[in-house]
């Protein structure tokens, strides 16, 4: 029997010795809530963070606590004779797990699950008390700690915990290996099952049985040959159940269930096959932060950052830097085909031999905990930035190719010529500085050219941008992604690479723009979009794609000249309109000829209405546009002298004056004076229009927000919407400067997570919606002075109630 197990229980954010000899007895003379109470304990579910923080210019000290959570457990008597444990999902970062006063297990590690067997120290038929203590400061010898780390590390019991009643005989771990010619290698750990049986079966995902696991006696080795399989990839991720059972003298004394996929992974030394299928990896890396809630965030905030580097960001993969992240990211990752990198916790620093010894533990808890997920692709089993260390990662290596033959190492370096004791060489290219390459050759970093290599970073710290930075250094993120992107591309060897980063992330004071945060995301925090998340977006195919880089107005730019303009798109070509008027077509940028997507420079905002309006010829106008667009580009006095003799030529024989030309330049270049300027850029693929964006002089400003799902249900634990809000014109443009600030009021049977007011930063902002294991409907109001209110309504199925 398992159950959830993360309600009722108590918080604090101490811990006091003498909490160790409470007798549950002496609890429940008195109300027991009431006691736990007094000594300043909160009720609390799971997943829990020890501080919620301000989305920045928090404090990094607040979280680091000496913190304990109690749970009464009531045992009843049948459970004698049987053997129960506790599966933390994670505990933050340093674990001692008592029960009725007896330590009985500590973990270090806050980034995998561990179980702790409570079977010796249960009183059964009566109530005892689970105590955790839990250790969140950044002094423990343990990974990532040691030496600074860019990125928080928060505190708490953040994932999931459950309650197992096991017989005497019980699974302990399942290894599923199923391979690209539908072989399936069962590698089984059970306790006490030497008497035991084995019976099981195979199921696709509509639940029809496809092969059964006849009864036979319990081994750790099962070989079977599948015909008729569908493979899990990219694009079908097909997913796979195998369920089993172990018997024992006539009864079913367990079971285990997990799905898979059939899949084969190879790096070769010109790049990385999935089922022989060469694939360029396209990937962003994730920290598993969110604002306020830190890592606390439930089931359906890990699935919706798995669909948005999927469907939002085009992505095929992800890297979980850096550390294992939540269960629930990776079943959606494997659900939606989203490749994923997985490494160990660690940052930079290898600590002494005990901290070396937690790191080999975290190999071994990382590879048995994880590798029944067909997404994962590549085991990172080096301190990310770490320097060399052979004896160290000799034995972080041995051990993930021992407990998993299947998948190829890598471990993430940031210098050249590294010794490569893993299968891959994963490198930190923070090469290009936006007047260079993307990325540096293959062969300019490693000698192994046998081996494969992939980018594991670039970009992030080399251009940091918010969300509300002014148009062209926006424009410029957007670009240097592209740039990388595109010479990855280009580079046969190179398996691909996985941009830093896929949102701005809480990090500590030696990090960031000292406001805590690091703007290195294509996404803010919040998971809105920034202009560079359209480099990526144009990449993926399943919808239409189109985003210019300008709002089009000339104040925004120094010296008043637009500067460069490009559309991010999945199209062919965008057609621009002015007023109306049709002005030219282009193309993708030669710029960025190796990318499938390339961005589209819109070099020309004048076309031929030189020639329609002013009655120029076709060749006057072409040069009249010339010099037009030398002074948009350099300015007036800074012109270069090749085009002083066309402006001669033109002032001569073609009457143009100095008063024209000025009036032309505030026409067709600058838009001033003019009635209000309507451009309509076209995104056109295959013949048809499939998207357009319009910028003209904002008239109306609404509230555009989209909710990941309104109709929340508790399942193991409580439910949570994301509310993702920008402020966009009467077009649906995001307005990145408009600082208002945002109201939620909520009512009905549910919370609200983070403050109530709220700026608008970038334009844009989010909140959330967590349920409280009620019944019933709530409504957020969302209120900004001047805009319409926004109103929402939920659903809420509170999983306690129901039962
Ligand atoms: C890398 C590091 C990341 C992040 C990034 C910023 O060196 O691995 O964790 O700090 O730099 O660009």
């Amino acid at each position: 029997m398992i159950s959830a197990f993360n309600e009722e229980w108590y918080f604090s954010e101490r811990f006091s010795e003498e909490w160790l000899s409470w007798q549950v007895e002496d609890l429940l003379d008195e109300n027991i809530s009431q006691v736990f109470t007094n000594q300043g304990f909160d009720k609390v579910r799971l997943p829990h963070t020890v501080k919620e923080l301000e989305s920045n210019y928090c404090n990094e000290e607040d979280y680091q606590l000496l913190s304990t959570y109690c749970h009464v457990i009531d045992a009843p008597l049948d459970w004698q004779n049987k053997h129960v444990f506790v599966n933390f999902g994670a505990a933050a970062h340093l674990a001692q797990v008592y029960l009725n006063g007896q330590l009985l297990g500590q973990h270090k590690n806050g980034y995998t699950a561990f179980t702790v067997e409570l079977t010796e120290a249960l009183r059964f038929g009566q109530k005892n008390l689970l105590l955790v203590q839990l250790d969140s400061r950044e002094s423990n010898n343990i990974p990532p700690f040691g030496k600074a780390v860019d990125y928080l590390t928060y505190g708490g019991l953040y994932r999931g915990v459950s309650l197992e009643v096991k017989e005497t005989s019980y699974f302990e771990n399942v290894f599923v290996n199923a391979d690209k010619y539908g072989i399936l290698n069962l590698k089984l750990q059970a306790h006490q099952a030497d008497i035991c049986t084995i019976e099981g079966g195979v199921y696709d995902s509509s639940g029809q049985k496809i092969m059964s696991i006849s009864p036979q006696l319990y081994q750790e080795k099962l070989s079977y040959a599948l015909s008729n399989i569908d493979l899990w990839s990219v694009d079908s991720p097909t997913l796979y159940e195998i369920k089993l059972e172990l018997w024992r003298e006539g009864y079913k004394v367990d079971d285990y269930n997990t799905r898979f996929g059939f899949r084969s992974v190879e790096f070769k030394a010109d790049g990385f096959y999935l089922n022989d299928e060469k694939i360029k990896l396209r990937g962003l890396n994730r920290h598993q932060s969110w604002p306020y809630m830190g890592y606390a965030v439930p089931k359906s905030g890990q699935r919706l950052d798995a669909e948005i580097i999927k469907y939002e960001l085009g992505c095929n993969a992800v890297r979980t830097s850096h550390y294992p992240q939540s269960h629930d990211f990776l079943d959606r990752c494997d659900e939606i085909g989203l490749l994923v990198f997985t490494e160990i916790p660690g940052w930079q620093h290898i600590g002494d031999k005990e901290w070396q010894e937690v790191a080999i533990q975290n190999i071994r808890e990382m590879v048995e905990q994880y590798r029944n997920h067909p997404s994962i692709f590549i085991w990172g089993v080096r301190i990310n930035e770490s320097q060399d260390n052979d004896d160290f990662y000799s034995a972080t290596n041995a051990l993930a190719h021992e407990l998993d033959p299947t998948r190829p190492t890598g471990g993430v370096r940031n210098f050249k010529n590294s010794n490569l004791l893993e299968d891959v060489y994963t490198y930190n290219d923070f090469f290009h500085n936006g007047s260079n390459s993307g990325c540096e050759p293959k062969k300019k970093v490693t000698k192994n050219a046998k081996n494969g290599y992939l980018v594991s970073e670039y970009n992030g710290h080399m251009f940091p941008t918010k969300s509300y930075d002014w148009e062209g250094k926006r424009l410029e993120h957007a670009l240097r992604h592209a740039r990388v992107l595109n010479d990855v591309a280009a580079e046969n060897d190179i398996a691909g690479s996985f941009g830093w980063c896929l949102f701005d992330y809480h990090t500590h004071k030696d990090f960031g723009s000292g406001d805590r945060l690091c703007h290195h995301g294509v996404l803010d925090m919040f998971r809105n979009p920034k202009m560079a998340a359209s480099v990526y977006a144009a990449q993926g195919r399943d919808k239409p794609v189109l985003e210019v880089s300008s709002a089009m107005d000339i104040g925004e730019h120094p010296a008043g000249f637009l500067g460069d303009i490009y559309a991010f798109t999945n199209a062919d070509e965008v057609r621009l309109y002015k007023n109306k008027e049709f002005v030219k077509t282009f193309k993708a940028s030669q710029d960025f000829s190796s990318m499938k997507h390339a961005p589209i420079a819109i070099t020309d905002t004048i076309g031929d209405l030189l020639v329609k309006n002013e009655g120029l010829s076709p060749k006057a106008a072409e040069q009249v546009k010339k010099c037009l667009q030398a002074i948009a580009k350099h300015g007036p006095t800074a012109l270069p002298f090749s085009i002083y003799p066309t402006m001669a030529k033109l002032m001569l024989f073609n009457g143009v004056t100095y008063e024209k030309a000025e009036r032309w330049f505030g026409k067709y270049v600058a838009s001033w004076g003019e009635k209000a300027t309507q451009w309509r850029f076209e995104a056109w693929k295959d013949g048809v229009k499939v998207s357009q964006v319009i910028k003209e002089p904002v008239q109306k400003v609404k509230l555009d927000v989209t909710v990941d799902h309104a109709q929340l249900c508790e399942e193991d634990t409580w439910d949570m919407a994301t509310v993702r809000i920008r402020a966009v014109d009467q077009n649906g443009n995001t307005l990145p400067y408009i600082n208002r600030s945002l109201t939620f009021e909520l009512t009905g049977e549910a919370q609200l997570v983070g403050p109530k007011h709220v700026p608008l930063q970038g334009g844009m902002t989010a909140t959330y919606i967590k349920t409280i294991g009620k019944n019933g409907t709530a409504q957020l109001k969302i209120k900004a002075d001047g805009l319409e209110d926004y109103l929402i309504n939920f659903t809420c199925q509170g999983g306690k109630e129901n039962e």
